[in-house]
């Protein structure tokens, strides 16, 4: 096949793609400057594992870990710290080349280490593999201490077989590596306990895939009503000598929350020193580790912490890379045990790896690197404040609906979230059955706008809790974030209105049938129905029940609730859409009805029934595209008339006629009618014909 129509095939099959850019669902980067794309054109044939080869990527990748090394305040962070103890120390030791030796050997072991991995979930895994090996390290420690004391004391050793070798590197043991692992303190035969790991049920699915990869025990702790992080009391009860860490996370996948990171430092500090273990922690800072440092600086989640031993954080996040490149940072040297740092000499020199796999592109390191270099601590600040403001913005409109409870802890300045807004419909009996739909239903009718936003089900102990979550990426404006809400709005109040006629359809149905049934039944069967069938025909005599009525009515208050919850600032957009308050109404009588529910939700809204409001209603009134200037509305038929006295019951109810038509048509543009009117308008001098759907 010629290149070009193979290149097209694939591109016509991707149409079907979402759009990117529309994909809230995902924290990963979709945009990136012009200069970022260069860069990648420039370096995409480049293999960051052959660092003998491309020595200046490899470089990159060293000064973006000191950076981060730096920015997670590891004790020994960064080039300019390490240049200056250097220094420092030279001038210390003078001329003895022994003594500068054991310098420069003990200031690079207190230096931090890390490498660029494909995303966080590799960096994870390499963060529980340390683990895990720093608890062996710690038990063949304890068990060597244990056969010590016995020999002193004169006791033979007992049944635990536990061997106290684990340095374990490959020297000089060529593959032999199931001799190897016979000799060592762990592996089959070697009596070691299964060990665990612990963390909240908020995790990411990687900390699962760890454990399992890795034969780690998952104490996973649940989640609680209203509590979607870890929980420190749980952790300790679930801890124990065998417990290799525990996993705290920086913005959890469900709801961005931080766990209580210093809390669970203080108290496994406190556990160890009482039981002589050596717990540590790691933080899984996927989307936080670019947000934290910068929204709360004082926060102290990273390696201020003693036990903090690693942290992982995903660049193609808010780290701002296109997707491809994550990170892993060790608080000092030997905090990655030397036995999983693998040497190879087959690309030329002797180059250590310690990823789980070992090509990688080296573009993204460098778009990592031209991040950091273009933006600076001001600039991701700036950026994050302004992404933390437009989750804030969303989560403060959508709960002014009235019918959406937000989970996500950003309506208050300072939340200690990463730029989300996770939210459901509010769980209330009543208002869900007004509602008539769930969380699944409305993301599933925003994808017909382009929207991809997921809804999911919290973990076990909250599994019936759907929540909607909303990525506050830096392409995610606040204009667009004014679309989004509007089409929120719009939906629910339309997918309202369609639960409402549907089951109106359902219970016509059924009278229907039961009617059928009635005229066919025989045996006995007609007397059972009979009263039925009479219920049903005084039903249909009389229309909508009072219920229904009732239910309609506060259905109307509801839309004109969620509609007009826009910041007063914004007029224009205040009753955008506001056609579908009365799309359920539509049985012939329902203007009264409407225009008391109405009412009702202009009360809600702020417009109250008073004269202070008539000015309000004119403005919005006037407000209204196709006004452009004070409306007059002369209805036909049984409506308004703009003569009707302004202070009477009955101008207040042409008032929100004049008002509904506007709207309507600034909305609609179109529809059909029973009802009409002209607008005058005394700005362009016009009248225009308008009829609506009201009645
Ligand atoms: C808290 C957390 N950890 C880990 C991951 C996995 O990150 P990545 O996709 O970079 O492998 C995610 C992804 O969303 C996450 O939210």
């Amino acid at each position: 096949m010629p290149a070009a129509a193979a290149a097209q095939m694939i591109k016509d099959e991707c149409l079907v793609d979402g759009n990117p850019t529309l994909n809230l669902a995902s924290f990963v980067t979709t945009w990136m400057e012009p200069e970022a794309h260069e860069l990648l054109s420039l370096a995409q044939n480049k293999n960051l594992a052959d660092q003998e080869q491309y020595p200046a990527s490899n470089e990159i990748q060293e000064r973006c870990i000191n950076m981060l090394a730096s920015l997670y305040n590891a004790p020994s962070n960064g080039h300019g710290v390490d240049a200056m103890k250097e220094k420092e120390i030279a001038e210390a030791v003078g001329e003895d080349p022994a003594v500068a030796a054991a310098a420069a050997e003990l200031q690079s072991e207190s230096r931090a280490v890390g490498t660029s991995t494909i995303g966080s979930s590799e960096a994870i895994m390499l963060g529980g593999l340390a683990m895990k090996w720093r608890w062996r390290q710690w038990r063949a420690k304890r068990q060597a201490q244990k056969e010590q004391d016995q020999r002193q004391s004169g006791e033979v050793s007992g049944s635990d077989n536990t061997k106290s070798d684990v340095s374990g590197t490959l020297k000089g043991e060529g593959w032999a590596t199931s001799a190897v692992m016979a000799n060592r303190s762990y592996g089959p035969g070697s009596g070691e306990p299964p060990c665990n790991m612990i963390f909240s049920a908020a995790c990411h699915v990687s900390l699962l895939k760890t454990c399992k990869y890795l034969d780690i025990e998952p104490r996973i702790i649940p989640l609680a009503p209203g509590q979607y992080t870890l929980d420190p009391d749980l952790v300790m009860e679930a801890v124990d000598e065998n417990t290799i860490g525990v996993m705290v996370i920086l913005g959890t996948t469900l709801t961005g929350a931080f766990d209580p990171i210093e809390e669970i430092n203080d108290r496994v500090t406190a556990y160890n020193e009482q039981h002589g273990t050596d717990i540590s922690l790691h933080v899984d800072a996927a989307s936080g580790g670019f947000v934290a440092p910068f929204s709360h600086p004082d926060l102290k989640w990273d390696f201020r912490l003693e036990r903090v031993k690693s942290i992982s954080t995903s660049g193609h996040k808010f780290g701002l890379v296109y997707p491809g490149v994550g990170w892993i940072v060790w608080r000092e040297k030997k905090d990655l045990p030397e036995d999983l740092v693998f040497h190879v000499n087959y690309l030329g020199n002797d180059e250590k790896t310690f990823t789980l796999n070992f090509s990688k592109p080296a573009a993204h390191v460098l778009l990592q690197y031209f991040v950091f270099q273009r933006l600076g601590r001001e600039g991701f600040t700036s950026i994050v404040t302004r992404c933390l403001a437009n989750a804030r913005y969303l989560a403060e409109q959508l709960s002014r609906t009235g019918v959406v409870e937000i989970m996500s802890e950003n309506l208050q300045p300072g939340g200690r979230t990463v730029p989300l807004c996770v939210w459901r419909l509010k769980p209330d009996k009543q208002l869900r059955r007004l509602l008539g739909f769930d969380e699944r239903d409305l993301v599933h009718e925003l994808r017909t706008r382009g929207w991809i936003v997921p809804a999911y089900s919290l973990p076990a102990a909250l599994d019936d809790v759907i929540a909607i979550r909303i990525v506050v990426r830096e392409s995610l404006s606040h204009e667009t974030c004014d679309l989004l809400l509007h089409d929120i709005k719009t939906k629910l109040v339309d997918l309202m209105n369609k639960a409402a006629e549907s089951a109106r359809n359902a219970r016509k149905l059924m009278r229907a049938t039961l009617k059928q049934q009635a005229r066919g039944a025989t045996g006995g069967k007609e007397l059972l129905i009979e009263g039925a069938m009479a219920a049903a025909e005084q039903e249909d005599d009389a229309g909508d029940s009072d219920a229904d009525r009732a239910d309609d009515e506060a259905r109307a208050a509801l839309a004109v609730q969620i509609l007009g919850a826009v910041q007063p600032s914004r007029p224009h957009a205040r009753f955008h859409g506001v056609s579908s308050v009365i799309q359920p109404t539509h049985h012939g009588k329902t203007m009264t009805r409407v225009s008391g529910a109405l009412h009702a939700g202009l009360r809600a809204v702020g417009l109250e029934h008073d004269k202070h409001a008539d000015d309000k209603v004119e403005d919005a009134a006037a407000a209204a595209p196709l006004a452009g200037g004070k409306p007059e509305l002369s209805a036909e038929g049984s409506s308004a008339s703009a003569a009707a006295p302004a202070d009477t019951k009955e101008g207040h109810r042409h008032k929100y006629s004049a008002l509904l038509h506007n709207m309507l048509h600034a909305v609609h543009g179109r529809a059909s009618s029973v009802h009409t009117g002209t607008a005058h308008s005394e700005a362009t001098g016009k009248s225009k014909h308008i009829t609506s759907t009201i009645c």
